[in-house]
């Protein structure tokens, strides 16, 4: 059993309790439910109270000298941070493409030239399980210096049998050795590989009568993720591809209307989606199907900023009742990053979004894109003991005083796993 924990006197403690049923919409993103000098108490790697440093003192004070003390005077805590949507296990990067587009070359120019995601794929390919973990395992030590504390993992760079379950399984080690909480999202359906380029339809039929039941069967992923793009897959395809892994008990996601308007929106509201990613082009009636079937808008603005396009309109979205959600989507082409604070910052600059709703947009309603709202997301009796500390004073500050890692501590599963900004000694793999 590990000792208890208790985080002392936050300046403000961010709980965001009342939102464990569902993702919050419209003023409820802005509900943050701050505590002032606020602490928590952490035991068997669960919250087992949340209130006043008064309160918690006097609760607990024939214990205070059993539990290991984090004190959290002028620091703003909140939730760990969950970031729903990446593509954590590949191989390589593509800083040659960022040249290109630089001097002008599209990123789906660069795709349909057998480049893009085709080459990361080569590139997971070509490695090793152990070295595909090794790398994936220090971008997740990036995310938790970051204050991340659990993250989606999507498959998608194999996009045949061996590679996606080469990709999936290191997925799954990543979760049972790392600290961080790995989510595993099946997305064969990333890109259609060379050898099917005349007939896609053949490749749709490996994915939903082979591909998708295979990694059901064997439990290794909870979602069904398609690319649904003008010269990806289409609606139609999409929809067959959703629908299969439905059947297979996988919850669909999409990508949906990232680079042209395609009626991904509308699609994600039509098959249940859990969520509905990237929508910089999504029409005013997908979104508000989404609103209407609250399927979470998970939005990538460190995509739209690196691939220099306009961001998604998170706040229109937000006013007409989506649930929202923020994300990295890191990834080796479109946004390499693992900065989840960045991201919120362009969340407020780039989607008109404010400092509160990008807090929730990046806890409790990304905890309920991945299907997690009743366990992480909020700072509420029962759920995990994952705890972000930052050294600022309010949350305000996170977003504005922006490119800066403000993280100080971080507490996962009730253990203390970042320390003044330092990962603690045994995450460090050699
Ligand atoms: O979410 N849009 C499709 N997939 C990724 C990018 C993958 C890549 O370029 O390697 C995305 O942006
Ligand atoms: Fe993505």
């Amino acid at each position: 059993m590990t000792k208890a924990i208790f985080i002392r006197n936050a300046s403000q403690l961010v709980t965001l309790h009342g939102g464990s049923d569902a993702p919050r919409v419209k003023a409820e993103m802005s509900e943050l439910g701050i505590i002032e000098n606020g602490s928590v108490w952490i035991e068997d790697g669960v919250i087992q109270a949340v209130g006043t440093d008064e309160e918690l003192a006097a609760k607990y004070a024939n214990r205070l000298a059993e539990a290991e003390l984090v004190d959290a005077s002028g620091k703003l805590v909140t939730p760990g941070l969950v970031d729903p949507h990446t593509h954590l296990v590949h191989a390589g990067s593509r800083e040659n493409e960022f040249n290109m587009r630089l001097q002008g070359k599209t990123y789906m120019e660069i795709m349909n030239a057998g480049g893009g995601i085709h080459a990361t794929t080569r590139a997971t390919k070509a490695a090793s399980h152990e070295q595909l973990y090794k790398e994936s395992y220090n971008r997740l030590n990036q995310f938790l210096r970051h204050g991340v504390t659990t993250v989606e993992a999507k498959s998608g760079y194999g996009m045949d049998w061996e590679t996606e379950l080469k990709q999936l399984e290191v997925a799954k080690e990543l979760q049972e050795k790392h600290v961080v909480d790995v989510v595993s999202t099946f997305m064969g359906a990333h890109a259609v590989p060379k050898e099917y380029k005349e007939n896609p339809d053949e490749f749709v039929r490996v994915l939903v009568e082979d591909l998708i039941p295979k990694v059901a069967e064997l439990g290794l992923a909870e979602f069904n993720d398609v690319f649904c793009e003008h010269g990806v897959f289409t609606p139609e395809q999409s929809r067959v591809i959703l629908e299969a892994g439905k059947r297979h008990g996988l919850i669909a996601k999409i990508h949906a209307d990232e680079i042209e308007p395609y009626e991904g929106a509308e699609l994600a509201a039509e098959v249940g989606a859990i969520s509905a990613d990237h929508l910089l082009k999504a029409s005013e009636k997908g979104m508000k199907a989404m609103a209407e079937k609250g399927v979470v808008g998970v939005l990538l603005p460190g995509t739209a900023y690196f691939l220099m396009a306009e961001s998604a309109n998170g706040r229109k979205m937000i006013d007409l009742g989506v649930p929202v959600a923020l994300s990295t989507d890191c990834n080796p082409g479109s946004s390499p990053t693992v900065s989840l604070p960045f991201i919120m910052s362009l969340g407020c600059l780039k989607m008109g979004m404010t400092p509160a709703e990008v807090i929730t947009a990046a806890t409790i309603n990304a905890a309920h894109a991945i299907n997690r709202g009743r366990e992480i997301g909020s700072l509420e009796i029962g759920k995990k003991g994952d705890v972000t500390i930052f050294n600022i004073e309010n949350y305000m500050k996170l977003q504005y005083s922006y490119g800066v890692n403000h993280t100080d501590t971080v507490v996962k599963n009730g253990r203390v796993v970042v320390k003044g900004g330092q990962l603690i000694e045994e995450l460090s793999l050699s």
